[in-house]
């Protein structure tokens, strides 16, 4: 693929939507070299302390999943843009093949900083103000689901039902209908527009498997007692104001 269109697709694909794109991630800029300045993507700090999700997820999972796992997706996904940025314009032998395997590891670890990014601000310690089922998003689970509990079991059955190997189960919000569905992506693959994520789960081993080895099921009713259903109910309002202003 051309580099210059390729780029242009990156760039694309990185829609503006409340908090979901690559736009909207912290960055630093690297003054290293004195004739170019060049933008970097940075590891988010976690709302909180590792040990604060406890006895839910422990500080053990969260420590090495925020640290090793997500920092590799920001490494990675820096180290990409930077070779891609190198290789532009240049017609060297191979360059097609080299294009076409930064094109998948930058989609493999841009959605790995998005999907984590988005999961680390869906979560909240148990018994925080945050961890209650609030707002508009609690009236519209009820009108769909019937209770909190009806919800959970359906979300449980979906992501258990449909991820095979690794991957991420959501919550999402179509800005066009307004309407909650759950969906599931593959590997690091991010949810797209015209769906917003409200609530999403790591369903990657590395996310349970040191606390609940093999029992996914465990791990989600972990996961439910520490979701954060204020920063939920605020990604359902984008998604409501999003649907009202482009009508
Ligand atoms: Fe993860």
């Amino acid at each position: 693929m051309n580099p210059f269109l390729l780029v242009t697709l990156l760039a694309s694909a990185c829609v503006a939507q409340y908090g979901q794109s690559l736009d909207d991630l912290p960055k630093i800029i690297d003054n290293s070299t004195a004739t170019s300045s060049t933008e970097k993507y940075v590891l988010p700090p976690l709302p909180y302390e590792y040990d604060a999700l406890e006895p839910h997820i422990s500080a053990q999972i969260m420590k090495l999943h925020h640290q090793a796992h997500h920092q590799a997706y920001v490494d990675n996904l820096n180290k990409a843009l930077a070779e891609l940025k190198d290789i532009q314009g240049k017609e060297e032998m191979g360059a097609k093949d080299k294009l076409e395997v930064l094109e998948e590891t930058i989609h493999f670890n841009r959605g790995g900083h998005i999907n984590h990014s988005l999961f680390w601000k869906g979560l909240a310690p148990a018994g925080s103000s945050e961890s209650s089922l609030q707002g508009d998003l609690e009236r519209a689970i009820v009108a769909k689901w019937g209770s909190a509990d009806e919800f959970s079991i359906a979300l449980f059955r979906t992501i258990l039902g449909r991820v095979r190997g690794s991957g991420w189960g959501w919550l999402v919000c179509n800005v066009d209908t307004q309407e909650l569905s759950f969906a599931t992506t593959r590997d690091q693959d991010p949810v797209s527009l015209p769906q917003l994520v409200i609530l999403g789960i790591d369903m990657w081993e590395h996310a349970y498997y040191l606390q609940y080895y093999n029992n996914k099921q465990n791990y989600l009713k972990a996961i439910w007692a520490v979701l954060n259903w204020k920063e939920a109910d605020k990604r359902y309002a984008s998604c409501l104001k999003h649907s009202t202003t482009s009508s």
